[in-house]
């Protein structure tokens, strides 16, 4: 029950200040600034909806991406207070009153918050092949699925879950200084079709595209990757192994 003899100060919302890094490399002139916004905290609220409400109310030409708000879609992931996160999972009340946002870096930028990790995901993808190699040409959709143990879809699936944010990517030293480096993210998905029984591929085969500095043996294992994850995906434990799977073929 709220106390009615509460002073209606105890009561009222707090005031954000979002320190906003403002700059659009397609427009001639435009510098690199941060620029603030000052907004009423409402109950539960997530960054997305703090820029939402910034967006409508106070500036339309500030940039950041969206499409799901509820974690699954990857594309709202930013730098809050320097650490990668997914902006509509993220609640302001974990944070003081100035919060600054900055794009993740090492992604193409587009303009403010918004950075193009889907042009560098889907280069990722072609170069490490992630699709299932399997031993016919094409799919016979008649034909009763594949069998498998609970315990090995359910591993597949666990690694499945990954929304591609590119947080681990935005997170990882090597990444900063090598951009052909494939990431945790390029990691879980050769994990993903190693352990899948229906892939023909084999560790020679695998080593063939992450057996070099570019891919296992540039990874620092710091794990900066693992803790940033917002799906939580186990990738310290399959990075460990694939790191060692790797120097038994090379
Ligand atoms: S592994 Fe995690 S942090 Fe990396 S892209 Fe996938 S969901 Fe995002
Ligand atoms: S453990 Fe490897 S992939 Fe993860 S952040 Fe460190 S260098 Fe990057
Ligand atoms: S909007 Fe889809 S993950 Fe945040």
């Amino acid at each position: 029950m709220p106390d009615s003899n509460a002073p209606a100060e105890a009561l009222r919302h707090r005031f954000l200040t979002l320190e906003i890094l403002r700059y659009n490399p397609q427009e001639a002139g435009s510098l690199p600034r941060l620029q603030s916004y000052r907004i009423e905290e409402a109950d539960g609220m997530t960054l997305f909806i703090a820029l939402n409400e910034i967006r409508t109310r106070q500036d339309p030409t500030l940039q950041f991406d969206f499409v799901c708000r509820a974690g699954i879609c990857g594309s709202c992931a930013m730098m809050v207070n320097g650490r990668p996160r997914l902006a509509c999972r993220t609640l302001t009340l974990d944070y003081p009153d100035h919060i600054t946002l900055t794009p993740l870096p090492f992604f193409e930028l587009i303009g403010d918050l918004s950075v193009n990790t889907g042009k560098w995901m889907r280069g990722m993808s072609e170069r490490l092949a992630t699709w299932l190699h399997g031993r016919e040409e094409t799919v016979d959709v008649t034909r009763i699925e594949e069998r498998m143990e609970p315990e090995v879809a359910e591993a597949i699936y666990e690694m499945d879950r990954c929304v591609e944010c590119g947080c681990c990517v935005a997170a990882c030293g090597t990444a900063q200084m090598r951009e052909d480096f494939v990431g945790a993210v390029g990691f879980g998905k050769i994990a993903r079709f190693r352990l899948d029984p229906r892939d023909t591929r084999t560790d020679d085969d695998f080593y063939e595209v992450i057996g070099d500095d570019r891919g296992v043996f540039g990874c620092m294992s710091l794990l900066a990757c693992h803790d940033v994850c917002p799906k939580n995906l186990p990738l310290q434990t399959q990075i460990a192994f694939l790191r060692r799977k790797m120097a038994m073929v090379g």
